[in-house]
């Protein structure tokens, strides 16, 4: 069987001031009326799968068992993380505590916070994927790059799998190349995104894990043979599980593995990483602009403006995002809008 298990531990620091540490991105409805969160949520609730799994940190424990609960999400399993170790010893707390009870289950890991509009594309390339995962793979999903992005991983397509039709063997896989090699690989045009979507066997996971990473192996395992239940939720041992090496699942794995195979697909697949992606994302008016909320536009051009209980008026300026809060006010380039992080982590080191 199919467990979904949704990463929630990024912080989301290019969309501020929405997005804040205690409130990040994938609990704000950013493109419709449901939180990313929710729709991720939504999306993992198919016919024959099991209740899905949320790794998240302790702190966010209220707000997502609140977001699963209006989503009409009657049962789920929220396990929380003392610290924030990255995604591989997160996802090795859900393969763990999956294979407790079938360690041949099949995890389909996916972030929390990524927009897919072709929910029909994604059930076909996720068919494929699980058939593979089934057959020892630990597959990834592979979208057509449509710019140099750093920010991403980079899958060297192989030969296709004996057996299962549409899933390819993996080359290389490069996480975050640095802008050079980006551009080398973009230019290529041999190489396809990661979206973060994972589908593998809990034992392959562990086994792997088991091979790459043993100290995660070790600490994660420990971690979660001594949990605890806590009202709802499941609280990782915090001694073992601080111990864990913080290392994301691209630089622990997937790099790694002999195993990677991957899916390509077009299910219109975003990672929501900036207020430049959900400008692509959100309706536009006839000059091209996004006006959320109490915002007055006249004579601009290619903006997003975002304002909740504040009225916010733009006048005669083009390719500018203005987003508006009860206690901060941005205003970026559309062109800059990645570089909002550094300012952010300045805020953070000013107190
Ligand atoms: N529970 C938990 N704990 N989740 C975490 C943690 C953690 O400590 N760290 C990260 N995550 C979650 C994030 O919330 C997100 O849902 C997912 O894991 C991926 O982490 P990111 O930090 O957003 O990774 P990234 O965007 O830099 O890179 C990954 O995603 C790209 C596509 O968006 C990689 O998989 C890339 O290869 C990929 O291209
Ligand atoms: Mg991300």
């Amino acid at each position: 069987h199919v467990v979904p298990v949704i990463l929630s531990g990024g912080s989301g620091s290019r969309l501020w001031p929405v997005s804040r540490k205690s409130y990040p991105k994938q609990f704000w409805p950013l493109l419709n009326d449901r939180t990313l969160i929710q729709e991720t949520a939504l999306r993992g609730q198919v016919a024959g799968f099991s209740d899905p799994i949320v790794v998240c940190n302790s702190e966010h424990r209220f707000i997502v068992a609140e977001q699963l609960r209006d989503a009409g999400i009657q049962k789920s399993h929220i396990v929380l993380e003392p610290v924030g170790r990255n995604s591989a010893p997160a996802i090795a707390a859900a393969a763990f505590m999956v294979a407790e009870q079938d360690p041949d289950a099949i995890l389909w890991i996916m972030a929390a916070d990524a927009a897919i509009t072709d929910e029909e594309a994604l059930r076909g390339a996720l068919g494929r994927a699980i058939e593979a995962a089934d057959a020892g793979r630990i597959v990834t999903f592979g979208m057509r790059p449509t710019r140099p992005e750093t920010g991403y991983g980079y899958i060297e397509v192989g030969a296709e799998l004996n057996g299962v039709h549409g899933v390819y063997d993996v080359s290389r896989f490069i996480e975050k190349p640095d802008a050079a090699k980006a551009l080398t690989l973009y230019n290529s045009e041999k190489y396809l995104w990661n979206s973060g979507m994972f589908v593998v066997k809990a034992s392959v996971f562990l086994q792997e894990t088991e091979r790459y990473e043993p100290r995660i192996h070790e600490t994660v395992g420990q971690s979660v043979r001594n949990r605890h239940t806590d009202m709802d939720f499941e609280r990782l041992e915090e001694k073992s599980f601080a111990a864990a090496p913080d290392i994301s699942v691209d630089y622990a794995i997937a790099e790694r593995t002999e195993l990677a195979a991957v899916v390509p697909g077009s299910f219109g697949w975003s990672d929501i990483g900036s207020w430049d992606a959900l400008w692509d994302l959100s309706a536009k008016d006839e000059d091209g602009n996004a006006a959320i909320g109490d915002v007055f536009l006249d004579g601009a051009k290619n903006c997003y403006v975002r304002s909740d209980g504040i009225v916010a008026t733009v006048t005669g300026v083009d390719n500018l995002i203005v987003v508006v809060t009860p206690d901060a006010v941005m205003v970026s380039h559309r062109d800059r809008a990645q570089d909002i992080k550094h300012m952010v982590s300045r805020l953070t080191l000013a107190g």
